[in-house]
């Protein structure tokens, strides 16, 4: 049977015609993803760090098991088939923006020069009180927050009828807001976020709200690459509900606490204890700067902090993980621009109590290690409401430092990198029509 004739069979919509990638934000993590699908595409780079590019899952045991590709064992969207639309604060092109980030080189950026000319941002949703360090002017005029939404869902439906797509993807990589505390009476139901919507209750509901909710009102995947309380809300599960559509974050995993993830669980398997682990970092590009604001650092300080919880367990294991010290810092240092270096010192205990420590320092590129999530959360975003999965993505957890979960029944995030890549695995098994397992391999 050919990979089309399983799908119809398993009612998984085929990746046909254009996806159009509408990113919220125009910065260094997105420009830098722009610029990578399109060098791509002409052949000038690889995209390394992709997984749906590169991966294989083994599919079958013993005599019947094979290795696949993504793309072998679903239909993800091509390279080719992609269009990019964007929102930002400020109106330069995804040209400029690509220059005044300085990720990539002038050489790489001047290769892709016309692709990335003809992306122009459309105006932003955007509240000053929100990211106090930003002060552009390419900013939508709306008396509420219902406005905002209205204007957003235009905005979608105008580019999906100007660039001929068939779907559409949004994804928000956009600067991070200032911590916004689950407020239940705003956030706990769809009619309640709605009211408070119509009602411009501007302190409950962030911008970032708006296009998550434009987006799953236009039928269309929601991913969060912020720590943005946005879809981690129940009104939001609902919405999501609601219009079968998938949303997935939050805050991209791409450097220390992709480490962490990864670290910690040696730290589990050996049953090894912990007194603390003390992560700090410098970075100079303008996420950095908006991050200095504390009111903005603290939606980024939770995030990174509730990574150990889920793997270090203290309930279980109180003689190990009872009471350690976990501190983040992330310390704003221009000379460093998106080459953002980070330290990790972490105390560790063996056996009669006997103190160890192990030390990681990681000179990493913020944007590099972003650019590829960005792609693989759109394919698989995509793949997902093709194979009519929707509300929260679990499955994409690997991808997020503080993934989705329905806290309001008590449910347990999974953090471990490896859990996670499990169950990345099965999900993508399960479209295929193949048997999930737990296997290593
Ligand atoms: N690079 C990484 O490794 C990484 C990892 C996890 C999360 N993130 C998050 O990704 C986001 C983007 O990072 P970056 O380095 O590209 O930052 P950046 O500052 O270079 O780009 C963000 C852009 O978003 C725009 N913006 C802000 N509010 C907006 C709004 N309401 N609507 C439209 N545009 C808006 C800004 O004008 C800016 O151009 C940040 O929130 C960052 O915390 C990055």
């Amino acid at each position: 049977m050919s990979l089309s004739q399983k799908m119809e069979h398993l009612n998984v919509k085929p990746a046909d015609g254009k996806l159009g990638i509408m990113v919220v934000g125009l910065g260094a993590v997105s420009t830098t993803f722009i610029a990578g699908v399109f060098s791509v595409r002409k052949g000038l780079a690889k995209p390394v760090g992709a997984m749906t590019q590169y991966d294989k899952i083994r599919v079958g045991k013993g005599e019947d098991k094979k290795y696949l590709s993504y793309g072998e064992i679903v239909p993800l969207a091509k390279l080719d088939d992609i269009v990019f639309g964007a929102w930002d604060v400020y109106p330069a092109n995804a040209y400029q923006a690509a220059m005044y980030a300085e990720v990539l080189k002038e050489k790489d950026i001047n290769q892709v020069r016309d692709e990335l000319e003809a992306i122009v941002p459309m105006k932003a949703a955007f509240d000053k009180n929100y990211v106090k360090r930003l002060d552009g002017d390419n900013v939508k005029d709306c008396k509420t927050r219902w406005e905002m939404v209205e204007q957003l869902r235009d905005d979608i439906r105008r580019f999906k009828a100007d660039n001929n797509c068939q779907r559409i993807v949004v994804i928000w990589a956009a600067s991070t807001e200032i911590y916004v505390p689950v407020y239940e009476p705003v956030h706990g139901t769809l009619a309640s976020l709605e009211q408070a919507m119509k009602d411009n209750d501007t302190v409950h509901v962030a911008p970032s709200m708006c296009y998550a909710y434009a987006a799953l009102a236009e039928g269309v995947p929601f991913i969060m690459g912020a720590p943005n309380t946005t879809v981690d809300i129940p009104a939001m599960w609902e919405m999501a509900e609601k219009t079968r559509m998938p949303i997935s974050g939050k805050d991209f995993k791409t450097g220390q606490t992709l480490v962490k993830s990864g670290f910690a669980p040696i730290i589990s398997t050996r049953c090894l204890g912990l007194n603390g682990w003390f992560s700090t970092n410098i970075l100079g590009n303008r996420d950095g700067l908006v991050l200095d604001e504390p009111a903005n650092f603290h939606t980024k300080e939770v995030s990174k902090l509730s990574t150990l919880e889920s793997i270090l367990q203290a309930d279980k294991h109180p003689d190990l993980y009872k009471d350690y010290f976990h501190k983040v810092c992330i310390n704003y240092y221009p000379p460093r621009n998106d080459n953002k270096e980070g330290w990790d010192n972490i105390d560790i205990f063996g056996w009669m109590g006997y103190p160890m420590q192990v030390k990681i320092n990681f000179l990493c590129r913020d944007s590099i290690l972003a650019a590829p999530l960005l792609l693989d959360l759109c394919l698989l975003s995509d793949l997902a409401a093709r194979a009519g999965r929707f509300g929260i993505q679990r499955f994409l957890s690997f991808f997020f430092k503080s993934p989705m979960h329905d806290y309001a029944n008590d449910e347990v995030p999974v953090n471990h990198l490896f859990q996670q890549y499990v169950m990345l695995k099965n999900a993508i098994r399960e479209m295929g029509g193949y048997e999930p397992d737990e296997e290593i391999d």
